[in-house]
């Protein structure tokens, strides 16, 4: 698999996710919690694995560069929510007040990746380099998304 369809089979599970947590009622606590960390983690390790794999690789080119300092800064602001998610009541309006607000913003975040950076990103790596670098994403991340997992 290359980086490409790794990183979008990434956004696709994140946003099926987050489907599933936006239809949770605000009387389920526990299940909206439950799928709330995995969401963390998930998000947490895709946004971390992805930096240090494929926008390290692209970053240099003069054509990516405002593309890369973009996606940093969203990530950066993707997991400010989460951690401050993380600290609200999963029961409070408030609460999917604000994951509705994450949402829209990881949302358009993968959808630049996919539309606008990825078809750059191809006329910089080889085929080989692009086959080398969703490997090495599939391996990483599961170390992490292992790492982060609760021990219960
Ligand atoms: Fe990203
Ligand atoms: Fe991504």
């Amino acid at each position: 698999m290359d980086i490409y369809a790794k990183l979008k089979e990434d956004h696709d599970k994140i946003k099926q996710l987050m489907e599933k947590i936006g239809k949770t009622s605000t009387g389920a606590t526990s299940t909206r919690k439950k799928l709330f960390m995995q969401l963390k983690n998930e998000l947490f390790a895709h946004a971390k694995v992805e930096e240090a794999v494929f926008y390290t690789s692209i970053q240099s080119h003069h054509n990516l560069k405002e593309d890369v300092l973009e996606a940093f800064n969203e990530h950066r602001m993707i997991a400010m929510l989460l951690d401050e998610l993380d600290t609200i009541p999963k029961g409070n309006d408030q609460w999917l007040a604000k994951f509705h607000f994450l949402k829209e913003l990881v949302e358009h975040h993968v959808e630049d990746e996919e539309k606008e950076v990825f078809p750059k990103a191809e006329q910089i790596l080889s085929d080989k380099k692009a086959e080398e670098l969703g490997e090495l994403m599939v391996q990483r991340e599961q170390a992490v998304v292992e790492a982060l997992r609760p021990l219960q």
